[in-house]
């Protein structure tokens, strides 16, 4: 059973002037596919506290924490750098591949920068912060995010058998 943790990184949700649909959206996706939703936080746009959320969460050894929002070019958009600021390890390809298919659906997929690492044996992944962007790009992760998290604890001893 995969654990996930979402954080919802908007400062309007945090502040309750907009309803969060996009970490509900993540929520939807994780019990479709018989995850666990352990963790559910909504913080706002500063650097150090998403950061900080990051590395509890973490210490919790929870498999995969999915981020949402704060990736594109608004001045207080530093999702990123709150995720750089806490990861032992890049994992560039979850970005690339989301980049990549949602330039098919939108131009604007260029303007997310959106990262993926690994903190112990956590998997940190940024989403963007629409619930449709969400949904498009999960579809795009779901199965290799399936196989990273089994070699992250060690399930997997050789891909090529897989
Ligand atoms: N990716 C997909 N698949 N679908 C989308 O609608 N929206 C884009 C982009 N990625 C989008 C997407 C837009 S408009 C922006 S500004 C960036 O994600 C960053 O979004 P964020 O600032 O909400 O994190």
């Amino acid at each position: 059973m995969i654990s996930i943790a979402i954080v919802v990184v908007s400062d309007r949700s945090y502040r309750k002037e907009r309803e969060d649909l996009s970490g509900k959206a993540i929520e939807e996706w994780a019990r479709s596919r018989g995850y666990s939703v352990v963790e559910f936080c909504i913080v706002p746009d500063e650097r150090e506290v998403i950061a900080q959320t990051l590395r509890d969460l973490c210490a919790k050894n929870i498999n995969c924490i999915l981020t949402t929002g704060g990736t594109g070019f608004a001045p207080r958009d530093v999702t990123p750098e709150a995720t750089a600021d806490v990861i032992e390890r890049y994992a560039p390809g979850f970005a690339e591949a989301m980049r990549h298919a949602s330039l098919a659906i939108t131009k604007h997929a260029m303007l997310s920068r959106a990262i993926a690492g690994i903190r112990g044996s956590s998997i940190i992944i940024n989403l963007p912060g629409s619930p449709k962007a969400v949904v498009e790009n999960l579809e795009v992760i779901q199965d290799a995010l399936l196989h990273a998290v089994k070699l992250l604890q060690g399930q997997v001893k050789d891909c090529a058998h897989e």
